[in-house]
């Protein structure tokens, strides 16, 4: 069986752009092979200072994927701050690549012009996320396109240490599905936590009904364009032609997308409503203890490999 890991970074509450690109197609693949799924703590903390919400997002984190269908016992969830060797292979990689191939990061440049603060963590994240991967022999990793760059980092990170001391790390794959449309949020841009325009995944049905209701129509030629293309996630397309050629009868068409979006999330919601945060630790207690017994025997060899074990 292959390896797949993947691991998501929490800052803040999910929405259906984020069900539909990531949680639904990981909860579809996961049981295929052997999965770790990693809650990414150190990396939050480049960008999160704030103690409290940081421990509600990691329980979050899980909390959502196993309301989604993930089952704890068919796949190791771990804690990434809970392996030591994840921060200490990182600094062995920084070692071995250049300040400038760092430079070359998109996504530590669109995260600095969006004002986030340019700290030496930020800039290294590119050798953590390589840790994370590298640690486990892992074969796949399931991310949006906007990580690409970052599985590139990996497998350089990996071949400069094969050159330098040996084969020690396999070369990891991407795996992006380029069927996963981008989902567009209420005033019709991307969804996107960050631009206000989301309908809540977990949110009560009035949330969703308020969210719904917000989405622009505009009617010139008499097809709500925005509203259709979100409610394409939730129907077969044929079956929404009826309904939206009839007439542009706006809020009917609302009314029934929320009564869709209802439907999924309802037993989701009941399903999450009933993990307990003392559930939570529990799982990434076990997924961390099982994480760490892998990892450290990889570690173990790298330090061996670089001449630091006497
Ligand atoms: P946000 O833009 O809300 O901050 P993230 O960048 O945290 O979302 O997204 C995590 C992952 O969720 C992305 O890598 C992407 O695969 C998926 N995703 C986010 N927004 C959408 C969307 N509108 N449609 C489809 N997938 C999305
Ligand atoms: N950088 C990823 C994101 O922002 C999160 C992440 C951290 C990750 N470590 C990983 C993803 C390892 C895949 C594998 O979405």
């Amino acid at each position: 069986m292959q390896r797949l890991l993947t691991g998501l970074q929490s800052s803040g509450a999910l929405h259906i752009g984020n069900y539909f690109g990531v949680l639904k197609p990981f909860s579809e693949m996961y049981d295929r092979y052997e999965s770790y799924l990693m809650v990414a703590d150190y990396h939050a903390v480049t960008s999160l200072r704030d103690p409290e919400a940081l421990r509600q997002n990691i329980l979050n984190v899980v909390k959502d994927y196993v309301a989604v269908g993930v089952d704890s016992s068919k796949c190791v969830i771990f804690q990434q701050s809970q392996v030591q060797e994840h921060t200490e292979l990182a600094w062995v990689l920084e070692c071995l690549v250049s300040v400038p191939f760092l430079e070359l990061s998109h996504a530590y440049k669109d995260k600095v012009a969006k004002g986030l603060e340019a700290n030496a963590g930020l800039f290294n994240y590119p050798m953590l996320m390589a840790s994370d991967i590298l640690l486990y022999d892992t074969d796949v990793v399931p991310v949006g396109e906007d990580q690409r760059q970052h599985l590139e980092y990996a497998r350089e990170a990996a071949s400069k240490f094969n050159n330098a001391y040996g084969q020690t790390f396999k070369e990891p794959k991407e795996l992006i599905s380029k069927e996963i449309a981008i989902i567009p949020g209420t005033d019709g841009k991307k969804m996107s936590k960050s631009y206000g325009n989301t309908i809540p995944l977990f949110g009560t049905k009035d949330e969703i009904a308020k969210a719904v209701m917000s989405v622009v129509t505009n009617s010139s030629d008499g097809k709500p364009e925005i509203l259709h293309a979100i409610h394409g996630n939730f129907r077969p397309i044929a079956e929404l032609e009826a309904p939206y050629t009839k007439g542009n009868n706006f809020k009917e068409l609302k009314e029934m997308l929320v009564e869709d979006v209802e439907a999924l999330v309802a037993p989701m919601r009941e399903k999450r409503n009933a993990i307990t945060d003392e559930d939570v630790k529990a799982v990434l207690k076990t997924g961390s203890d099982t994480a760490r017994e892998y990892a450290s025997k990889k570690m173990a060899d790298v330090k061996n490999k670089i001449g630091v074990s006497l």
